[in-house]
């Protein structure tokens, strides 16, 4: 069977959520490799918002099984609540949700580390979501984490805890001046949490081979290429591998079980949290876009850095992805405008400053008019067709899905990429 490979072409919040949902129609699994609950990723279907952080985008169709694979860092908090918001929507979890025994787990430590970290660093902080993401991914890389598998005998469980969270407290009270965390009360409530999600967990392998015999899989990316660990732009960036390799890791799955590498591209290019951004405007474009987009953190509701379409990134990323085709999302979001740049190449980015040299940009007429939920290529306007015609050109790439609106069923699709 056919399966394809969802990953954010800049710095995430991207749509990667919204085409999920869409592709997942025809798909038997769906699956998370990297990432937390930093992500935030926005389905709506009939008028319905869902804000998904850790469970995959697929969940909404019953048709799909929702697997995490052990490259995902698990809050069992968030978990936990994520599980209770899908519930109280009337959303089936039984035999639909399944969790590497291998993943690494998310303590009340971490996030605490996180946040003391961020503000030690003051003015060159990351802009992290504050959720103990990077904390954690160093614990396992530091050969010292706690995977799920480790909750299943409580004596080791106790042990492993204490160790970790003595060091973590030590930090945290000596290096950072901030408070403990109890290290009884986590054992109690991680336990506690544990127990009601044990039926999920399980060795995710055998389950994602033989859903493949029956249908496609979908790998959902979190985050975008921008941020991942090599090569994004490092420091400020997340403590993941969010491109294809990243899949490899984090789910155990071989590289010929990608048929299809679908990257997710925003119609102009958006960064949450600090660091570079070549092509961010500061004026009342920026400032529009960001009206007219919604661009408000789906996570942490911070307002989002917004800027033209960078493809130097995207060529960067088609390259590390092997992206066969882009999804070009929030089109309709550029209806107002009278004239669209697309920037298309600067020097280095200058580690301290953040300026680049020589920005290059193409500009392009707008087309006023609106572009909101059209199904078909032929209803969009021509000057759109060129804007897409343009970065298809720049990016050696196709465009093979358009997204215009949030909505599942405001999407062109051009082409069936399962064949
Ligand atoms: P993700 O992290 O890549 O899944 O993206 P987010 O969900 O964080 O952010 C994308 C935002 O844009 C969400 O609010 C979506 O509902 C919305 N969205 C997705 N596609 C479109 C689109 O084509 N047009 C508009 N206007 N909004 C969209
Ligand atoms: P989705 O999957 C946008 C950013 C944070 C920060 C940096 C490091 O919704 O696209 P972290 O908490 O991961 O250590 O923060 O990464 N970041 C995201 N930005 N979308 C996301 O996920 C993000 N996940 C992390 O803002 O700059
Ligand atoms: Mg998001």
């Amino acid at each position: 069977m056919s399966n394809i490979l969802l990953v954010g072409t800049h710095w995430g919040d991207e749509g990667k959520g919204k085409i999920v949902d869409v592709l997942s129609e025809n798909a038997t699994g769906c699956v998370r490799f990297q990432g937390g609950h930093n992500a935030g990723h926005t389905l709506v279907i009939n008028d319905i918002k869902t804000i998904l952080h850790l469970i995959p985008s697929g969940i909404l169709r019953d048709n799909v099984q929702s697997i995490i694979g052990n490259g995902v860092v698990i809050s069992l908090e968030a978990l936990e609540k994520e599980l209770n918001d899908l519930k109280a929507k009337d959303i089936k979890i039984t035999n639909k949700l399944f969790i590497s025994e291998l993943c690494h787990v998310i303590l009340p430590t971490h996030q605490a580390l996180d946040i003391a970290r961020e503000r030690k660093l003051g003015k060159s902080s990351i802009g992290t979501t504050g959720r103990g993401i990077g904390p954690c991914y160093e614990d396992k890389v530091a050969r010292r984490g706690i995977r799920l598998c480790n909750f299943f005998s409580s004596d080791q469980l106790e042990e492993k805890l204490e160790k970790s969270m003595e060091y973590h407290n030590f930090l945290l009270t000596e290096y950072y001046n901030a408070k403990p965390v109890s290290i009884s009360d986590t054992i109690k409530s991680l336990s506690k949490i544990f127990n009601q999600v044990r039926q999920h967990i399980c060795d995710i392998v055998p389950l994602v081979l033989e859903l493949n015999k029956k249908s496609n899989i979908i790998f959902e990316g979190a985050q975008g290429i921008m941020l991942d660990i090599d090569h994004g732009t490092y420091p400020y960036v997340t403590s993941s591998n969010t491109s294809i390799a990243g899949l490899i890791s984090g789910t155990g799955i071989g590289i010929d079980k990608v048929n299809y590498s679908l990257g997710i591209t925003k119609a102009y290019t958006t960064r949450v949290g600090h660091g570079p951004f070549p092509s961010e405007l500061h004026d009342e474009i920026g400032a529009n876009l960001a009206k007219w987009g919604g661009e408000v953190g789906a996570t942490t509701g911070r307002n989002r850095r917004c800027g033209w379409l960078d493809t130097k990134i995207l060529k960067t990323s088609v390259q590390l992805n092997s992206i066969n085709g882009i999804a070009l999302t929030k089109l309709d979001v550029l209806d107002n405008l009278e004239k669209i740049k697309i920037c298309t190449n600067y020097s280095e980015i200058d580690d301290i400053s953040f300026k680049v040299d020589n920005i290059e940009y193409i500009e392009l007429d707008g087309w006023k008019s609106s572009t909101k939920g059209a199904t078909n290529l032929s209803d969009l306007p021509k000057n759109a067709r060129k804007y897409i015609e343009t970065i298809e050109e720049i990016s050696d790439t196709p465009i093979v899905m358009i997204s215009t609106g949030a909505a599942r069923d405001e999407i062109i699709c051009l082409k069936d990429i399962f064949t």
